[in-house]
């Protein structure tokens, strides 16, 4: 059964959909008769991305800006004049680069605005005429598993991604606290996929890595069987050992044990021990 939101005629709004996971959603939406709208901020490679659908009038291109509210609200604006009600939004735009806690605020300041005010622009201009439209609806947020596990790195991009997932978990929250809301929200953590952003000019995929046509699969099938987490696994990291990492680094907190314990040399034996008892 495919989720009553994901039906023919319906229409879906994507950011970040001139590449990798984003345009592959468009691709399969397509594929099961809605219409969709692609918004990037690389107009070019969202026009080149949108002329490669050929899907005529069922799709169109808005480039959009996501960390600009303005934008966001005239990316909606466009949408509802195009095609009515929305259905789906994904947002699912990112960038990364970011850095350690002490150094490059530029680019701290860069993430947060796309991947964090990315996404909290697109619930805020959608998510009340989402609710209005009386229709049954998805907002599909594009979280990390590092901002869950927060591995040491990239804490910029972690901190981010740790926002999407609250910003997320508390939507969810009002949403099925609103009378006569069908609309619900869901958090899509991809795990190691081959796109633009981790290819790093490679053609060919690494082994370990999911395809991003894979991550839609597996989005797909939990959506329609409800879930609100879809941490999706990658040929190198099943969902057993996602699931062991996740309690791990939960464990910290209520343990009291130093943070990113499972990168201390002092844990290093309890982890591995750990994630063995867990059948790993
Ligand atoms: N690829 C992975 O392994 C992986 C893993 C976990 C999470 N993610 C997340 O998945 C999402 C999609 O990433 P992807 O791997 O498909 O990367 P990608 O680089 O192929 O696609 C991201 C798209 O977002 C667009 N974008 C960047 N800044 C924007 C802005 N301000 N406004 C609108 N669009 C903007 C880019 O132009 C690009 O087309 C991101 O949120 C990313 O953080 C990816």
């Amino acid at each position: 059964m495919t989720h009553p939101a994901l039906q023919p005629g319906h229409t879906a709004v994507i950011t970040g959909a001139a590449d990798g996971i984003g345009l592959a959603a468009a691709r399969r939406y397509l594929a099961l008769g809605l219409n969709v709208v692609l918004a990037d901020i690389d107009a070019e490679k969202l026009l080149a991305a949108v002329a490669g659908l050929n899907a005529g009038d069922r799709a169109m291109a808005v480039p959009t800006d996501v960390s600009n509210p303005r934008a966001v609200e005239a990316l909606r604006d466009a949408t509802i004049a195009q095609y009515g009600v929305v259905h789906v939004l994904m947002n699912n735009a990112g960038i990364g680069g970011g850095g350690s806690a002490i150094e490059r605020p530029d680019r701290w300041r860069a993430l947060i605005e796309v991947n964090l005010f990315g996404g909290i622009n697109g619930v805020q201009a959608f998510g009340q005429a989402m609710i209005d439209g009386g229709q049954p609806g998805l907002i599909i947020n594009t979280g990390s598993k590092q901002g869950i596990t927060t591995p040491p790195g990239d804490t910029a991009y972690n901190v981010t991604k740790a926002g999407v997932k609250v910003l997320t978990e508390g939507l969810q929250h009002t949403l099925r606290n609103t009378p006569g809301c069908q609309v619900s929200a869901h958090l899509l953590v991809p795990g190691y996929t081959f796109t633009g952003m981790t290819g790093g000019g490679r053609a060919e995929k690494p082994a370990a890595a999911w395809t991003a046509d894979q991550v839609i699969d597996y989005l797909i099938a939990n959506l329609e069987a409800g879930v609100f987490y879809v941490i999706c696994p990658d040929n190198d990291v099943d969902e057993a050992l996602d699931a062991a990492r996740i309690r791990w680094a939960a464990e910290d907190v209520a343990a009291r044990r130093p943070p990113l314990s499972r990168w201390h040399p002092d844990y290093k034996a309890a982890f591995e021990a750990y994630v063995r008892e867990q059948g790993s």
